[in-house]
């Protein structure tokens, strides 16, 4: 049983409406943090999150907002410090594949909603919690994907890439800001059982990934929770720019 090793601190988590999100806001909670559930669209999943969080004993806020559009950013993180009185832990956790379609065929539109979504979102909620984060030497975990890796499959090229710039941003960043005591670190998620995948994958894609993955099964947004817990926690303290792989063995460096 682990104690509650985030009691007293804020944490802020993106894209918390469903999946690998809403799992890290409740693990979070079950160890004691304020958690900031933030949603783009999905409300009534933000605020089941919300609820699950409240029944491990916590407390949080619901923030909306496209993270794409740098005012959104801006409002989420500042809305964020005014209900929890500041900031330790930022989750980049939103990102969507958007659509599969090959490089080939990719209009510059989609190229930059991939983008946007995945990176610049990230880039945009660092830059506006890094003043609170120095305040409290806080921490920011970046989630990117197994795709950084691989490069991705099936018209995934630029949500890899886009995944990729992120990896390297985690770096970048960690030695940016390792001086003023936050330190940065991400995980690279393999396949993991979420809305994501009801809406981008077919059941025998899945299974494939699932033959193919050393452990035998398909990864739960909890798996991948445990480990932000972590990065998050006071056993991760000099750890830096490092990204965690969570994927059971279906890439291994
Ligand atoms: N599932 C996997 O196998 C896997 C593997 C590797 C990496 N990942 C990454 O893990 C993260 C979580 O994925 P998931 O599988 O948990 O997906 P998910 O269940 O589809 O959740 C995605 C979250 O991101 C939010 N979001 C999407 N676009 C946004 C935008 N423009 N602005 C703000 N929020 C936005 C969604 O908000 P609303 O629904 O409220 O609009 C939702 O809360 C993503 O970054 C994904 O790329 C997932």
């Amino acid at each position: 049983m682990l104690s509650r090793e985030l009691e007293g601190k804020a944490c802020l988590i993106t894209g918390a409406s469903t999946g690998i999100g809403r799992a890290t806001a409740i693990a979070l909670a079950e160890a004691g943090a304020f958690v900031g559930v933030h949603y783009r669209g999905s409300e009534a999943e933000a605020e089941e999150t919300l609820r699950l969080a409240f029944v491990r004993g916590a407390r949080g806020c619901l923030l909306k907002g496209d993270l794409r559009r740098e005012e959104d950013a801006r409002d989420v993180a500042a809305l964020f410090v005014r209900e929890a009185g500041g900031m330790d832990v930022l989750v980049n956790n939103a990102g969507s594949l958007v659509r599969r379609c090959k490089v080939e065929q990719m209009p510059l539109e989609l190229f930059r909603e991939i983008m946007d979504t995945n990176f610049t979102s990230a880039f945009l909620m660092a830059r506006e919690s890094i003043p609170h984060l120095r305040a409290r030497k806080g921490t920011i975990i970046n989630v990117h994907s197994i795709a950084a890796r691989t490069g991705g499959a099936n018209g995934a090229a630029i949500y890899a890439s886009a995944k990729g710039a992120l990896a390297t941003f985690t770096i970048g960043l960690a030695k940016e800001l390792a001086p003023d005591g936050i330190r940065v670190n991400a995980v690279a998620p393999g396949v993991i059982m979420t809305p994501f995948h009801e809406r981008f994958s077919t059941p025998e894609a899945l299974e494939n990934f699932r033959r193919n993955t050393p452990l035998g099964r398909l990864g739960r947004p909890e798996d991948v929770a445990g480990v932000i817990r972590f990065l998050a926690g006071p056993d991760a303290v000099f750890l830096v720019g490092e990204t965690i792989d969570v994927n059971g063995g279906l890439f291994m460096r």
